[in-house]
């Protein structure tokens, strides 16, 4: 059994996909949430879910990355994790940090990459006049939002749609998108998925 830690910021609604997902045959099992935030609402939907969680908050160091990740590495080392899913993690990680975890660390990201990497990209898509937009989970690397694909699911943008109206629409998919990259990723396979 793979062991996967999952790093979350808000309401961790990937976070209880990816955790429903990993029942049965799969070849994963959750072993932590942690969280940058320890109001995130996603760690309550954790430890009802029987997940051990910890959640270290990055206002504590006054912008010194490297002191928050040292501290965000202890319980994460502590659940010897395989794999590390970000699922709505909204802290840049340093270089060092992922290099840590390089090659088994997954992130979701709410736009098709390479288009929009960084915040705001159900806005941006609007904004571009884009017929489609999407969701991509890749491997992590150094660089932001970047990393070789492992899947994609794309959605049509409909007239009237808001930044919200397109989010709810993309989160379906990513719903549906990240379990389905980690059940392959955890059999050793990195074959992407392509979901529409
Ligand atoms: C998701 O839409 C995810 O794609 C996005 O944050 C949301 C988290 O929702 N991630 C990023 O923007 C990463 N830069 P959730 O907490 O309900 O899973």
């Amino acid at each position: 059994m793979k062991r996967v830690a999952i790093l979350i910021s808000g309401g961790g609604s990937n976070m209880a996909a990816l955790a429903d997902s990993m029942t049965g045959d799969h070849p994963a099992r959750p072993v932590l949430v942690l969280s940058n935030d320890p109001a995130a609402a996603g760690l309550e939907k954790a430890r009802a879910r029987g997940i051990a969680t910890a959640a270290v908050d990055h206002r504590g160091f006054g912008g010194d990355r490297a002191a928050f990740e040292a501290e965000l590495l202890k319980p994460l080392e502590a659940a010897a994790p395989d794999i590390v899913c970000l699922a709505g993690f909204m802290r840049v990680l340093t270089a060092a940090f992922v290099a840590r975890f390089e090659g088994r660390m997954l992130n979701i990201h709410p736009s098709l990459l390479p288009r929009y990497r960084g915040l705001n990209t159900h806005a941006r898509a609007i904004a571009a006049g884009d017929r489609e937009a999407g969701c991509t989970v890749h491997e992590v690397t150094a660089a932001l939002d970047d990393g070789p694909i492992l899947g994609q699911a794309r959605v049509p943008i409909l007239p009237g749609d808001t930044a919200e109206t397109l989010a709810a629409r993309v989160r379906e998919m990513e719903h549906r998108l990240y379990p389905a990259v980690l059940r392959r990723f955890a059999a050793g396979d990195r074959t992407p998925v392509w979901l529409s």
